[in-house]
């Protein structure tokens, strides 16, 4: 299991993603593809944004996550929320997950999926977003591309740096698996602690993908340039498919 533990409390500062834009783009092709849905499970929700953003959209959400201290934020945000008993938190390890029944959509965003790093464990996952989906369910997740590893990530170091702590990010790849270090360096009245964290990501071909698509009975309706409608290119650091159960 990959660390989120130092990072669970600043994740929501550092990860820069544009969370309205991946649930608007969820919403739309929900609406398009599969209008009756109304139970969305997140899978590697992480600290909740997602989640919380379509539940704020109207539908019943339930978030898997292995790490505490992710679901621990996600709770918190929850707690702010009117509605938010709507949405149910599960700490499960993937690739198992137990939903105690089934769902109309499943999604699994900012790369998640690269986290499990054997092909086997991708396997099982995708085996258990079948048996899950209600007939016709959407399965929508993302994956980062060959280019992204090599050109952006492999030797790769990054300094964030916000009020109270500074974090260093250093990461390599191998042409399969791309290892990240994370240190961090909070201040604590005149000092700063330091917490280190490391984590393990594979890259997926998009053949990898569409085979187990194809295996699990997968309609593929769609690959995408990250969250937005254009196809990808040579530089597309995110793919988003979208694809739909079929008998
Ligand atoms: C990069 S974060 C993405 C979080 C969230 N999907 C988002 O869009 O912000 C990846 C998440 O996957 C979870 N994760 C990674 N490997 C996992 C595993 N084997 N079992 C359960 N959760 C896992 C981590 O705990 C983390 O919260």
């Amino acid at each position: 299991m990959n660390e989120f533990t130092a990072l669970a409390q600043y994740y929501d500062r550092f990860v820069g993603a544009d969370y309205p834009k991946i649930a608007e783009f969820i919403d739309v092709k929900i609406k398009a593809l599969f209008p009756e849905a109304s139970l969305v499970c997140d899978i590697g929700c992480g600290s909740g944004t997602l989640a919380l953003s379509l539940l704020e959209k109207g539908y019943d959400m339930i978030g898997i996550d292995g790490s505490i201290d992710m679901l621990t934020e996600a709770l918190d945000k929850r707690a702010d929320l009117p509605n938010g008993d709507r949405a149910l938190f599960l700490c499960q390890q993937l690739p198992e997950f137990e939903l105690y029944g089934t769902v109309d959509v499943i999604v699994s965003t900012l790369d998640t999926l690269n986290y499990l790093t054997s092909k086997e464990d991708l396997d099982q996952l995708f085996y258990w977003f079948r048996n899950y989906l209600n007939p016709e369910g959407l399965l929508i997740f993302d994956v980062n591309t060959l280019y992204k590893y090599q050109e952006l990530l492999d030797q790769h170091c990054e300094i964030f740096e916000d009020d109270d702590v500074f974090l260093a990010w250093r990461s390599q790849f191998d042409g399969t698996l791309c290892s990240h270090q994370l240190s961090f360096f909070s201040k604590e009245n005149n000092c700063y602690a330091r917490s280190d964290e490391e984590q393990l990501q594979r890259y997926y071909s998009q053949k990898d993908l569409l085979d187990l698509l194809a295996k699990y009975n997968f309609k593929l309706l769609g690959i995408f340039d990250d969250y937005s409608e254009k196809a990808p290119n040579e530089k597309s650091q995110r793919l988003t498919f979208v694809a739909k159960k079929e008998d």
